[in-house]
């Protein structure tokens, strides 16, 4: 098997790495797909994957036991994605907590791991990241134009999804070889980059919706906000919205 399965197209790069993950397949086996008919988003929701324009990549992680660390695993892949965007295409994209990179306030990319255990073993995980690279406004459903950009709306060219592929791939094997060592390096730039901070935020927790002011973000990358009637909360997952970022509600 070769180490990075390209596709033409699939339903899901995520689908298909999990069914190489229980064959066997190795640590850093990577599946990228021209276009995908089921891209998966978070929250069931679905990732447009139009053919030829943008990444949609997964990528394997056998870790040997259940640590507290890898809880911070897609915090720390959405640093690691940046630095590839970085060099490959020379844009500076910013963090919307937890792991949406964004561009002018716009989402750009979103990352998607999922975890397979067994009998109380964690077996494998993947990680999915899907980047808008060169779509045109045309290729974003109506609803999505106002949140999603591509780099190619923002910069005004085309960029090489096969270089960005090349530097996605030795970054995601840095931070998997240094996961257990580089702790404060990851950390230290996702507060830097991270848009959330400092800025009103919307939480969303099912029906409910609050106001609060996000402070920063907590060692264990959650985030530290504080509601009006000034309580405080470390949110570990879920929704938020930001003010100035397109999609705040
Ligand atoms: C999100 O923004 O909610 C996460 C999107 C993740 C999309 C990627 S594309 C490659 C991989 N395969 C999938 O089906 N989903 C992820």
């Amino acid at each position: 098997m070769d180490r990075i399965l390209h596709l033409d197209i699939t339903d899901s790069t995520n689908e298909v790495l999990k069914k190489l993950a229980k064959d066997g397949a190795r640590e850093g086996q990577v599946v990228i797909a021209d276009e995908q008919l089921a891209g998966k988003g978070r929250r069931g929701r679905k990732f447009e994957s139009p053919k030829g324009k943008g990444i949609y990549f997964s990528y394997l992680l056998r870790p040997k036991k259940m640590t507290p660390e890898l809880s911070t695993l897609t915090a720390r892949t959405a640093v690691a994605i940046q630095r590839a965007i970085y060099k490959a295409c020379g844009i500076q994209t910013g963090i919307k907590w937890v792991n949406d990179l964004v561009l002018h306030q716009k989402k750009v990319c979103g990352i998607l791991t999922e975890m397979c255990m067994e009998a109380g073993e964690i077996r494998y995980v993947i990680i999915g990241i899907g980047i808008n690279v060169n779509e045109e406004e045309k290729d974003f459903p109506e609803e999505l134009r106002k949140i999603a950009t591509s780099f190619s709306i923002e910069m005004g060219k085309t960029f090489s999804r096969e270089k960005l592929i090349g530097e996605m791939v030795k970054e995601l094997d840095q931070m998997s070889s240094g996961f257990l060592t580089q702790k404060e390096t990851y950390l230290e730039e996702y507060r830097k980059f991270c848009i959330t901070t400092g800025k009103e935020v919307c939480v969303i927790s099912g029906e409910s919706k609050r106001r609060a002011y996000a402070l920063c973000v907590n060692e264990d990358y959650s985030l530290e906000v504080e509601y009006e009637d000034g309580n405080r909360e470390s949110l570990n997952a879920g929704e938020v919205s930001v003010r100035g970022i397109e999609g705040y509600i």
